[in-house]
């Protein structure tokens, strides 16, 4: 949806509206984020999954805001959020609370009380002393939660494959596999104010191939109809989590929405048919495949360096602090030059940020103009998920703007920090 308008001159447009003017009066450098992309994505999702009428919560912490929410909720999705801070943007953006689900491996005892004072929808139980936990601070304040339990299906998931693992090491959830998982449902069955009403399971993020996705459905399914043989309870809901990868690079093949739909939606109706249950109803939690191609980053160069027969250094105004996903996985992008067209010949160029570390890269390899210099503005694209919740401000960076574009109309959805910001909250 970032289309290159030639009417003038050839340079990038978001939503409308192009990058010169985004930068001239936001500044760089700059989240921009196309609202009707975002929309379009939420819309695909819920239509995807509406004839089983299953829930698509849009996971928060790939991005959120309260526009954001206030999005989500009018394209009829529901929120999942992770942390006591997400369920207060949620709740100050209008979103129903009984339309959030709320996560956490470790969520501390105000924010389940918060939760539960709000009537959060669901709550997906992480460990044994979360049960207490909760069922202690729901009786203190009268109210019954509904909970699922997360369960770990030993299916690890990595970008372009899965490895079935034995043990399940690592923090999430609860394993099939050691019998944690249905000791949970035994002890949130025995809780007075805890009500069970589902599984969840999350395999991991990025993820490009159905059959992760379809072993964990498999064997969260069946673990189901287990627990209906053993505990004598129909569970009515399984939420299968997020995960769907998006594309950075021209190599990444996305699913589609309706594919993984039906094949997981076959899958947990094939299980239950065969154990005579009825379908429950079914849950996803996609965050980046929603907001991640609806954003990108614009920078503005600030000096060029040629590294004698090696490459070209473009270092932009932003780096590690508004994408630490190359750094840190070694995610990989694609950047153009947008303000202009150039027909220069393409070279081999690494675009850096402005920190003190030679390991602040944004993309480490990719082909830009001979005559990129400074003041030109470059973006990277699929900047949307992840970038933005996970800024920081490292080297005393202020975070940069986020600002939405809609039908050729520019908006704040959150102003770019300050230093004084910055020295507001140093009160030593
Ligand atoms: N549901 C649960 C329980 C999750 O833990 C996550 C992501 C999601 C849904 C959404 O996953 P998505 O559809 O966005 O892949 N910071 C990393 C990604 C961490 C994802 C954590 N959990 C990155 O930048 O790639």
């Amino acid at each position: 949806t970032a289309r290159r308008s030639h009417a003038d001159g050839g340079e990038l447009a978001v939503g409308g509206v192009g990058v010169t003017r985004l930068a001239a009066e936001y500044g760089t450098p700059l989240f921009v984020l196309d609202e009707d992309d975002f929309r379009a994505r939420a819309r695909a999702y819920r239509e995807a999954f509406s004839e089983a009428e299953a829930d698509v919560y849009y996971a928060g912490k790939a991005l959120l805001t309260k526009a954001v929410a206030r999005w989500v909720h009018e394209e009829g999705l529901k929120l999942d959020v992770c942390s006591g801070g997400e369920l207060t943007v949620a709740l100050a953006a209008g979103m129903p609370p009984e339309r959030i689900g709320m996560h956490g491996n470790n969520k501390s005892e105000d924010e389940l009380a918060r939760a539960v004072e709000a009537g959060v929808g669901r709550i997906i139980v992480d460990s044994f002393d979360e049960i207490e936990r909760l069922e202690r601070i729901a009786a203190e304040r009268g109210r019954v939660p509904k909970v699922l339990v997360r369960v770990t299906t030993g299916v690890e998931a990595h970008t372009h494959e899965f490895v079935a693992t034995a043990h399940d090491d690592q923090k999430f959830g609860l394993a099939l596999s050691t019998g944690a998982a249905a000791e949970a449902v035994r002890r949130v069955l025995s809780c007075e104010h805890v009500e069970l009403v589902g599984l969840h399971s999350h395999i991991g993020s990025q993820i490009f191939d159905t059959a992760g996705f379809e072993v964990a459905a498999r064997r969260v399914a069946e673990f189901l109809t287990r627990i209906h043989r053993e505990n004598g309870v129909e569970l009515a809901e399984l939420d299968l989590g997020g995960g769907l990868g998006i594309a950075y690079v021209s190599d990444d093949t996305p699913l589609e929405a309706e594919s993984i739909a039906k094949s997981l939606l076959t899958i947990v109706q094939r299980e239950c048919d065969a154990h005579g249950l009825p379908m429950p109803r079914i849950a996803v939690e996609p965050g980046r495949a929603l907001s991640g191609p609806a954003g990108i980053t614009l920078y503005e160069v600030g000096t060029v360096k040629d590294v004698e027969g090696i490459r070209t250094y473009v270092s932009v105004d932003g780096g590690m602090s508004d994408n630490i996903r190359t750094a840190l996985y070694g995610a990989e992008y694609t950047c153009a030059l947008v303000s202009r067209v150039s027909t220069a010949e393409p070279v081999l160029s690494r675009l850096v940020g402005k920190h003190c570390e030679s390991g602040d890269i944004i993309v480490h390899d990719l082909y830009l103009p001979a005559d990129v210099r400074p003041g030109d503005l470059v973006a990277v694209a699929a900047t949307g998920a992840y970038c933005f919740s996970m800024a920081s401000n490292y080297n005393h960076l202020p975070r940069p703007a986020l600002v939405a574009v809609r039908d050729g109309v520019p908006r704040t959805l959150v102003r770019r920090e300050t230093e004084e910001d910055l020295l507001r909250l140093d009160v030593g």
